[in-house]
């Protein structure tokens, strides 16, 4: 029998050195007797001396070769706590050299119990990495980076495999990982890793505070699942988690503050909420007749509930302008101000809308102006609504507004403001360079010209830039204005009669 005494630390070298030996040397695994330095100490004395050191020596050509799965497999195992990992990676290595595919057979006894080492040592990992909890060492003094120390107790020798992490996610601090089964240490220049055991010596610090403060906001008694939390957040890693202590109190109250959260919740009803009620007790937009006017179709527009965009938005948006205008001025969806106010183009867009309208001789009150989206879609960052784009199914739902809109006002003109005005008018996603310039027709009838959206020129960041675009803008504008002189209005006195659809 050879006994082998290894320090058995998590350090794959050492045990890499005795295998090689004991594998030129032709021993059996049945004839080895591993064991750990530290379990040993007892009985050394009664060890032959011969027996514990000498591990034949190895020559270049007796070195073995394995899969490189196996390597990475021992380099977890090796970690693991329980002092039959030698002899059951020796077995293993020497299977290996009869069936080199062992690994993939899952089923194998010895290969599934290493299996489930590597998986727990695996699973230690990940808890350290998460449940370590650094604590400031107040002593760092003037220009000296700031120190941190941090106790944790894990199952395995894991310490050196860790470490790594730590020192890339901690770089610019000094930080010390104190535990039962070794200590890592990161001054800035170089990774201190030793395997002797540490002592904890219970520091306290005001991050402990800080931690439970996190912890209490971030914790939802409305997604409480004990047994879940119990799995991630295992009750042996409590004590030296600072935030631990909250735990029972925050189980035992979750019943009490879901309910409290409920009833909160029931006096804040969402924003759509009296209107969704409101239209239950009316024939849903599409159940009702086609309307026969413009005004009617206004009407039946504030109740749509095609998309979902009408549960967020306050109001619907619809057109505005003379029913019998030659010009119709077709934006996105209405923004942040028109969604409050009801009218389209009345925000920040609205007014470079407006002044460069006015820039080129285009009357507003002369023209209708609505959007391809008749309801603002947004998204909620603190308390700011962030205007996000429609997509083709919200602009295909809303395209039945625009079209009654199209159907009533009949403008000789269209002027569409914008690729989502473009998707609408003509159903497809183009690019505005390819369309910018020409005059176009539309399946309602009429023409249409393209111009880009204002509030592409208010989010150009070069000034200089957001200049020539907005000169370009004002000469779509009067492109518009000169075809209006030229086609419509010598051609045409138009009465608002209230037009029919036909
Ligand atoms: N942008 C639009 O497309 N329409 C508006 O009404 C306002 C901003």
């Amino acid at each position: 029998m050879h006994r082998i005494v290894l320090e058995g630390r998590g350090d794959l070298s050492e045990w890499r050195r005795a295998a090689r030996g004991l594998f030129a040397a032709k021993v059996l695994p049945e004839d080895i007797d591993w064991r750990v330095r530290a379990d040993a100490a007892d009985d050394l004395f009664d060890m032959p001396a011969a027996d514990t050191a000498k591990i034949p020596a190895v020559s270049a050509s007796s070195l073995l070769t394995v899969p490189k799965a196996f390597l990475s497999l021992a380099e977890a195992v090796i970690c693991h706590s329980d002092p039959a990992r030698f002899g059951r990676l020796y077995g293993l290595l020497f299977r290996l050299q009869a069936e080199p595919s062992l690994l993939a057979i899952r089923a194998d006894a010895d290969v599934a119990a290493l299996r489930t080492m590597e998986k727990s040592v695996r699973r230690d990992c990940h808890k350290m990495t998460a449940f370590v909890r650094f604590k400031e060492i107040p002593d760092g003094g003037y220009g000296r980076r700031r120190r941190f120390f941090a106790w944790f107790e894990p199952d395995h020798y894991i310490v050196s495999r860790v470490a790594p992490f730590f020192q890339r996610r901690f770089t610019d601090m000094d930080w010390m990982i104190a535990t039962p089964k070794g200590t890592a240490a990161w001054d800035g220049e170089e990774l201190h890793v030793s395997s002797s055991p540490a002592e904890n010596p219970k520091l306290s610090d005001q991050t402990e505070t800080l931690w439970r403060t996190y912890f209490r906001h971030i914790f939802n008694p409305a997604r409480l699942k004990v047994k879940m939390m119990q799995t991630e957040m295992p009750k042996k890693y409590w004590k030296n988690l600072p935030e631990a202590e909250l735990i029972p109190d925050m189980i035992a109250s979750a019943e009490a503050e879901v309910i409290a959260m409920a009833e909160r919740a029931a006096t804040d009803a969402p924003l759509f909420h009296t209107r969704l009620q409101a239209a239950a007790k009316t024939p849903v937009a599409s159940a009702v007749s086609e309307p026969t006017t413009l005004a009617e179709a206004r009407e039946q527009a504030m109740a749509c509930m095609r998309c979902p965009l009408h549960c967020n938005a306050t109001q619907t948006v619809f057109g505005e302008g003379p029913e019998n205008a030659d010009i119709m001025i077709v934006g996105e969806q209405p923004g942040d101000q028109e969604d409050l106010a009801g009218r389209p183009f009345v925000g920040p867009a609205g007014r470079v809308f407006d002044e460069a309208a006015q820039a080129v001789g285009l009357d507003r009150t002369r023209v209708y102006v609505t959007n391809a989206v008749k309801h603002f879609k947004y998204e909620l960052r603190g308390k700011r609504r962030i205007h996000q784009k429609p997509n083709l199914g919200e602009v295909q739902h809303c395209k039945w507004w625009l079209k009654l809109e199209l159907d009533f006002v009949k403008p000789k003109l269209v002027v569409a403001m914008g690729a989502t005005a473009v998707a609408s008018l003509t159903g497809r996603q183009q690019k505005l360079g390819d369309l910018r310039g020409d005059l176009l027709d539309i399946d309602t009838g009429g023409s249409m010209m393209v111009t880009v959206h204002p509030s592409y020129l208010l989010r150009l960041p070069d000034h200089g830039r957001q200049q020539e675009e907005l000169a370009r803008f004002r000469a779509d504008l009067a492109e518009a204005v000169r075809f209006d002189r030229q086609h419509i209005q010598p051609t045409m006195a138009r009465p608002d009669v209230g037009n029919q659809r036909i």
